[in-house]
């Protein structure tokens, strides 16, 4: 509910039994409409001219096809999404990582329908209704309870929250300019963090102006390639030290993606992040954790709580499930005024929906060793072991690879064909076609990506998702 004194018109509005009653009753509605949807299914016939009218349309508006024939409905129920020719569709991947409470949320239509009643849909710096600092600070609540983080910038976008954070950086240690990140990150597609993200796609024809230092992430090849952990730990911190040594006092940041997103849903342990995230406290380097695709999905709330790391971290950024974005820094990272604005901060329905998402991800069962994430991440690893024992030809062994299936909590990955790019894509698109949406990741070897809304996922929808991507695998297994 909108926060506002008592004799304000708003407050009348916000606590008017007429206008309660009437959500009360489109909440309701809506409830029984969407609770119809219950399983996959294929398009309503007839629909087939109108829905690939409706594709055209939207490839013409970006200039190139849709990468999947998705156009929502508006109706949904939990893991389920309708498309607007009327087929359903199990959604693994929601909007890569957005509608993590699933679909047709009756709590986030209400929230979303008491935003409406508000006199304006957009706040911003400049003017705002309370809700935008509400968020922030419920957000920073949770994030104090083991952080030193104790302010905030909320923003509409990842990639804007990150430019922040670097702005933040840069400012407290200017004039360093340099910045560090892993190999294989992904920071969003402004022009510096597209910079700064490790993919070639991904910075063509733009101009090199940020410099960047390379670390390499924790993964199986470069274990192998320095001969064990402990091996690899000290061979990352001397590179580090020889990047510090060659331009002393010129790195302003490391950014940490602590779970690596688009470049693989790789994890790495407390002992990596350590080593490195003391050698940046020790040359004056701003320690900065992008959550925005891991933050809520991890065995606790924050990644850096499920890794321990909270005292390290001096700038933070969060987004997709939280709706709105936001950049958080402790006290010593406070920038100046006039570094940070912009005339948007969100919508009302972001930050009443994001309030809402980050209660529920409080009071919910989804974190801990017997949480809902852990459950559901321990169910996803089985499946996948079942598919490959009996398709064991879908799942050859891949170079520098343990497993077959990786990542942590809700951020799932699996690597069949070989982990080939081609495949892994054809794969997803006919998954599409066979009833579930998936996406990949990873820069080689490439994998199979689920970010599930698991707080709205039963046990028993795994099977179902499975028979889906059985069917799918299938078709590219030829
Ligand atoms: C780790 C990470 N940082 C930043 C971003 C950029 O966020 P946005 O796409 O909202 O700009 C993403 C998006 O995928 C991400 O995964």
């Amino acid at each position: 509910m909108p926060e506002t004194m008592s004799q304000a018109v708003g407050s009348q509005i916000a606590h008017d039994d007429a206008i309660k009653a009437a959500i009360d009753t489109i909440v309701a509605q809506v409830n029984q409409h969407n609770s119809t949807i219950t399983d996959a299914r294929p398009a309503q016939e007839g629909t087939s001219t109108d829905y690939q009218s409706l594709l055209d349309r939207a490839g013409a508006v970006k200039g190139r096809p849709l990468l999947y024939p998705m156009i929502g409905s508006g109706a949904g129920n939990g893991p389920l999404v309708e498309l607007a020719d009327g087929s359903v569709k199990w959604d693994m991947i929601t909007g890569i990582g957005v509608h993590f409470f699933g679909h047709g949320h009756p709590d986030l239509i209400r929230t979303s329908l008491e935003a409406g009643t508000q006199d304006a849909v957009k706040h911003g710096n400049l003017q705002s209704n309370f809700e935008a600092y509400r968020f922030c600070e419920v957000l920073l609540d949770l994030a104090k309870r083991n952080s030193r983080l104790t302010q905030g910038f909320v923003t509409t976008s990842g990639a804007v929250a990150n430019e922040s954070a670097i702005k933040v950086c840069y400012q407290k240690h200017a004039p360093a300019s340099r910045v560090i990140a892993f190999s294989h990150c992904f920071m969003g597609r402004t022009v510096t963090m597209a910079q700064i993200g490790d993919s070639a796609g991904g910075r063509m024809g733009i101009p090199l102006t940020t410099q960047v230092d390379y670390m390499p992430f924790w993964t199986e090849e470069n274990i192998a390639k320095a001969g064990g952990e402990a091996q690899f730990i000290e061979r990352a911190c001397e590179q580090l030290q020889e990047y510090i040594n060659r331009y002393p006092k010129q790195h302003a940041c490391f950014i940490f993606e602590l779970v690596q997103g688009e470049g693989g849903f790789n994890v790495a342990p407390r002992e990596y992040f350590v080593a490195l995230m003391d050698i940046c406290k020790a040359n004056n380097i701003a320690v900065w954790d992008d959550e925005i695709q891991s933050f809520g999905r991890t065995g606790e709330m924050f990644a850096y709580e499920t890794l321990d790391l909270g005292e390290y971290v001096d700038v933070f950024c969060v987004g997709k499930m939280t709706q709105a974005c936001a950049t958080l820094w402790t006290n010593e990272y406070a920038p100046k005024p006039g570094l940070l604005s912009g005339t948007f901060t969100g919508a009302t329905q972001d930050f009443t929906a994001g309030i809402r998402i980050l209660e529920m991800l409080r009071d919910g069962d989804l974190y801990g060793e017997s949480g809902k994430l852990a459950k559901h991440h321990q169910i996803f690893r089985e499946q996948v072991a079942a598919l490959a024992a009996k398709h064991p030809n879908w799942f050859p062994p891949v170079k520098h690879l343990d497993d077959v299936c990786g990542g942590i909590g809700g951020m799932m990955r699996m690597t069949p064909f070989g982990g080939d790019q081609k495949k892994i894509a054809a794969a997803c698109k006919a998954c599409f076609d066979e009833g579930v949406i998936l996406f990949w990741c990873g820069h080689g070897p490439h994998h199979v990506r689920m970010l599930p809304p698991v707080p709205v996922m039963e046990e028993s929808h795994w099977l179902k998702v499975f028979e889906c991507i059985e069917r799918g695998f299938a078709k590219v297994a030829g």
